[in-house]
């Protein structure tokens, strides 16, 4: 598509987003920074931004194969989506398969334990309040979205994690957990954004255990790049 980049429109902690010539349709670009604990970490990886921009890419296309609707139309170039510009609700919305993370800090659950059914689990997403986590009363009271929404998000969500979690197993990945975001898009239905990455999404491997994602980073282990681009061959292997 014969697409012109115009000015950056938002610059977050790990990508900017840019308007183009088409009104409905930015450019998300992947940058090599890497954040974590609300921010306070802060490093630079190379290659980072490409990498999550080649996953994102192949799951994304791997959901709209499933007919979910997904902000991506094409990598333009190394670590650059021409994606449908949404307007975002500002909700994290958090699917769990095992127990990990946050999770383990906040309620008396054992480490590694499995939910059937997955728990769902929505953050206000707002860096002042620190991404609080909300239940449907707040965000109806928040104006964030209609109870007929958040009741569309809970099952795009379920479908969504049903998805990857078949892809991903397939490829030798344990989708543990993954933290995604929906916008409106310009006939107002709701759409998955933003990304789908090891910065966003809990992997191990099936076979070794091995964690191969952001957790590397938090815990200030080696290998993060070695990780994600483990996740990029083992995903985009026909
Ligand atoms: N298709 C889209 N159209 C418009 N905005 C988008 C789209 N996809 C994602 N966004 C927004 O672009 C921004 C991307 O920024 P980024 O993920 O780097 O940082 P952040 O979300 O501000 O911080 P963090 O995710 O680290 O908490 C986010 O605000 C996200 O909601
Ligand atoms: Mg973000």
């Amino acid at each position: 598509m014969n697409i012109k980049v115009g000015k950056l429109i938002y610059s977050g902690k790990a990508k900017d987003v840019y308007e183009t010539d088409h009104s409905d349709k930015v450019v998300v670009k992947f940058r090599d920074d890497i954040t974590a604990g609300d921010g306070e970490k802060k490093d630079s990886l190379q290659l980072k931004g490409y990498y999550n921009s080649i996953i994102s890419s192949k799951l994304f296309e791997v959901l709209e194969a499933e007919g979910i609707k997904t902000q991506f139309i094409e990598l333009i170039k190394s670590g650059e989506m021409l994606s449908n510009k949404l307007e975002m609700i500002p909700l994290e919305v958090i699917t769990r398969n095992v127990a990990a993370g946050s999770l383990l800090r906040k309620f008396p659950f054992e480490d590694k334990q499995v939910f059937e059914p997955p728990i769902i689990q929505m953050d206000y997403k707002n860096d002042a309040f620190h991404d609080p986590m909300l239940n449907d009363d707040i965000s109806i009271a928040l104006n964030l979205a209609t109870k007929e929404e958040l009741d569309s998000i809970r099952e795009i969500t379920l479908k969504i994690n049903k998805t990857l979690k078949e892809f991903l197993a397939n490829k030798g990945i344990n989708l543990v957990d993954f933290k995604i975001e929906f916008g409106y898009d310009k006939n107002q239905n709701i759409v998955l954004g933003d990304e789908v990455s090891p910065d966003t999404c809990r992997y191990w491997d099936i076979e070794t255990c091995d964690v191969l994602d952001k957790d590397l980073f938090r815990k200030g282990e080696c290998g993060v790049m070695d990780a994600y681009k483990k996740v990029a061959s083992m995903i985009l292997d026909p």
